[in-house]
């Protein structure tokens, strides 16, 4: 009896920190998914306390995740939903890779997501209405996938939202004009061949046809 109450305190005692690295663990789940043909998350241990050693990975005073740079790591594969977890990450920089597959609405759960570049892959699916619960977003930058769908009107509330790039995809229906919207140029929409021009001020045309 004792010696099976050892055996568990033991097997408690070695777990206990990998079960504790909720943000490591929920990292892990990214490294896991990608193909990585140039091992750059190759530090990417779970059994350490936490992630903070690894490379491509940025903490906070209190070890938590505040950054995860993973720009132009010739990464592909599909974005899992666990990056939700992180609640102090500030900076989500997956841009120039080859990143397949929706983006995961709980990116959204992202309280503390001050730029969000997602820019140059191939990620389909529509924009999740979800990220407009970042309300601290100042960068949004989307171009350059296969995203379809509408741009959901729920954005134009991120009130410092500065830079909003969705060009280069296949959106359609129209453009928001309001709130953090009517400052974006056209630039910030160009080349999405189904995308209506931006709705008349005060005067929505909800178009019914052909945007999915
Ligand atoms: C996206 O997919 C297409 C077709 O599979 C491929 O030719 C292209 O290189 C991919 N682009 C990126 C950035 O991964
Ligand atoms: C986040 O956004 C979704 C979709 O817009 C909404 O249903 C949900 O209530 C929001 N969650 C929070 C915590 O604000
Ligand atoms: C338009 O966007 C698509 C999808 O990202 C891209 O493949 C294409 O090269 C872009 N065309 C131009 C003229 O930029």
């Amino acid at each position: 009896m004792a010696i099976w109450v050892l055996f568990h305190l033991f097997l408690f005692l070695v777990l206990e920190p990998t079960t504790a690295n909720l943000e490591g663990n929920a990292l892990f789940q990214l490294r896991i998914e990608v193909d990585d043909p140039e091992n750059v998350l190759q530090s990417w241990d779970p059994t350490l306390v936490d992630p903070c050693t690894w490379f491509h990975v940025t903490c906070d005073a209190q070890n938590r995740v505040t950054r995860l740079d993973l720009g132009n790591a010739k990464l592909s594969g599909k974005l899992v939903p666990d990056l939700g977890k992180l609640e102090r990450l500030q900076y989500l920089e997956l841009y120039m890779n080859s990143f397949v597959g929706p983006i995961p609405a709980e990116l959204g759960k992202l309280k503390n997501l001050v730029s969000l570049d997602l820019y140059h892959n191939n990620l389909t699916g529509s924009i999740p209405p979800s990220l407009a619960n970042l309300s601290k977003l100042r960068i949004l930058r989307l171009n350059g996938n296969r995203l379809t769908g509408r741009i959901p009107r729920e954005l134009s509330k991120l009130g410092k939202l500065k830079k909003l790039d969705v060009s280069n995809n296949d959106l359609c229906g129209t453009i928001p004009t309001t709130g953090s919207f009517s400052k974006f140029t056209e630039n910030s929409f160009k080349n999405n061949s189904r995308l209506k021009g931006p709705e008349l001020m005060g005067f929505v045309r909800y178009d019914v046809g052909g945007c999915n």
